[in-house]
């Protein structure tokens, strides 16, 4: 089989090897089986201190405490959304008389432990940020000099979740410092995920990061820019991950996420299509799912979105396999994403069809199943999953049609469908040879 197989079969085998060889060498402290969900203040919120005059949206307990409340008031919890997420800003300028990180006494009066405890007694999950350099992004103590004293602290503090930043710090020293406070986390013996910024940092610097130990010491890491609230952050986040897939999707699988950065779902910069476009395209890439916004003020049909559970399904993927762009041409897009269930070694497919057009009315994308790398003779039971409407079981030849808004997405779940033993028609066709790697090829252009 392998000998009569074209040459985008091949790059495939290399890139599911490529996996499994990561999965053996990965971080294994049992975290982030599934790319990580819930609330994270940066985004949204930034780095306003100012709780005199903006007491409501400053970084503060309150807020976090407020933002926990409506995870779990709201249904976000309900449908997986599980950690909240403190990001840069929460420290006192100065660490204390015995080296010890302190949040702010004004704006933190009661400590992180106690706002730890604030969201385990919701349920829920508590992260912080720290950076690896002399100084956090904003200016605030980095962990340079204390690793294991800051590494303990967030163990006391009962933290599940650290953010690892990279500013004030030599990108040369990354290669040995996250792997060396990943070595301290551990330690502690206080389970928690871990998520550096170690390779976008190198990446600035014109260095290649070294993939095989970012792997093996974080549970995620920052590829690319911070996203901004603009439809222009998303695309430029979308062809990054686009045009580099070949270097970026082999890293990931449980335990060890691609992170593109937050959902900006909500805020004030996406139209409604293109909240749509980045879930959607946020799930075929396995993406961690980290929302930040205002969930006082947010309007019910970005709520939708965030809560769309076939989605998030697709994103929480048990195989975690990350998707790919497996078509681009005259600012259509399709992305494809293996998914479970798995049949007779055939795959099952989240497809996301992307109109990046701006000539203002619908573009329709015509292709068949198997020209999308669907070819299983029993066919697929097919779905969209914002309408909600059901295709029913779709055969490999199968020609569908979708109409995609500007700026706009159509994600469509393909399940393989199992024939069983009664079915004459295909129980001998399926023990044929075939290749369960070589699903996913380019569409042809001309098939547009
Ligand atoms: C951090 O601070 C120390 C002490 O001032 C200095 O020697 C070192 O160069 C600084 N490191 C970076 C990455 O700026
Ligand atoms: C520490 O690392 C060991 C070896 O990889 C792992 O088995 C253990 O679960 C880790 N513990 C924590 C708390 O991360
Ligand atoms: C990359 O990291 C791995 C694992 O830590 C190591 O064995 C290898 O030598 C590193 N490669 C380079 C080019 O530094």
């Amino acid at each position: 089989m392998r000998s009569n197989m074209n040459s985008r079969g091949l790059v495939w085998i290399v890139v599911l090897c490529t996996v499994h060889l990561n999965v053996v060498k990965s971080l294994e402290n049992g975290l982030a089986r599934t790319p990580p969900m819930g609330w994270l203040s940066w985004e949204r919120f930034r780095c306003n201190t100012d709780c005199k005059n903006d007491p409501d949206n400053c970084i503060s307990e309150n807020l976090f405490r407020t933002m926990t409340d409506l995870v779990v008031s709201e249904g976000y919890a309900a449908v997986g959304y599980e950690f909240i997420n403190v990001d840069d800003c929460w420290l006192e300028k100065e660490r204390g008389f015995s080296g010890e990180l302190v949040a702010d006494r004004e704006r933190f009066p009661r400590g992180m432990k106690d706002l730890s405890n604030y969201v385990h007694s919701k349920g829920l999950k508590f992260g912080i940020y720290e950076d690896y350099g002399n100084y956090t992004c904003a200016g605030y103590p980095g962990v340079l000099g204390y690793l294991e004293k800051d590494a303990q602290t967030f163990a006391d503090w009962d933290v599940d979740y650290v953010k690892l930043d990279g500013c004030y710090s030599h990108p040369r020293d990354m290669d040995r410092g996250y792997p060396e406070f990943g070595y301290y986390l551990n330690r502690t013996g206080k389970a928690m995920i871990y998520s550096c910024s170690w390779p976008v940092y190198q990446i600035y610097a014109g260095m290649s990061p070294n993939f095989s130990s970012i792997i093996q010491h974080c549970n995620l890491w920052r590829n690319f820019d911070d996203i901004q609230d603009s439809w222009a952050s998303v695309e430029s986040i979308i062809d990054y991950y686009g045009n580099n897939q070949d270097n970026i999707v082999p890293n990931a699988g449980p335990g060890h996420w691609n992170d593109p950065d937050m959902l900006i779902i909500g805020n004030f910069g996406l139209s409604y299509e293109q909240c749509k476009t980045q879930m959607a395209l946020w799930a075929i890439m396995a993406a961690p799912l980290l929302m930040s916004v205002d969930l006082r003020t947010i309007r019910p049909e970005y709520k939708a979105i965030l809560q769309n559970r076939k989605i998030i399904a697709v994103d929480q993927d048990p195989l975690g396999y990350q998707g790919r762009r497996i078509y681009k041409h005259n600012n259509i897009e399709i992305w494809s994403r293996p998914i479970t269930p798995i049949y007779q070694n055939y795959f099952s497919y989240a497809v996301a069809f992307v109109n990046r057009r701006t000539d203002g009315t619908p573009s329709d994308i015509a292709v068949t199943l198997r020209e999308l790398g669907l070819s299983y003779p029993g066919g697929y039971s097919v779905e969209d999953l914002y309408e909600d409407v059901n295709y029913g079981v779709l055969t490999p030849q199968t020609k569908i049609k979708v109409k995609v808004n500007p700026s706009g997405v159509v994600i469509l779940r393909a399940d393989v469908q199992p024939q069983y033993e009664h079915s004459s028609r295909f129980s001998q066709p399926l023990r044929t040879p075939y290749d369960p790697y070589n699903q996913v090829f380019q569409v042809r252009q001309n098939s547009f």
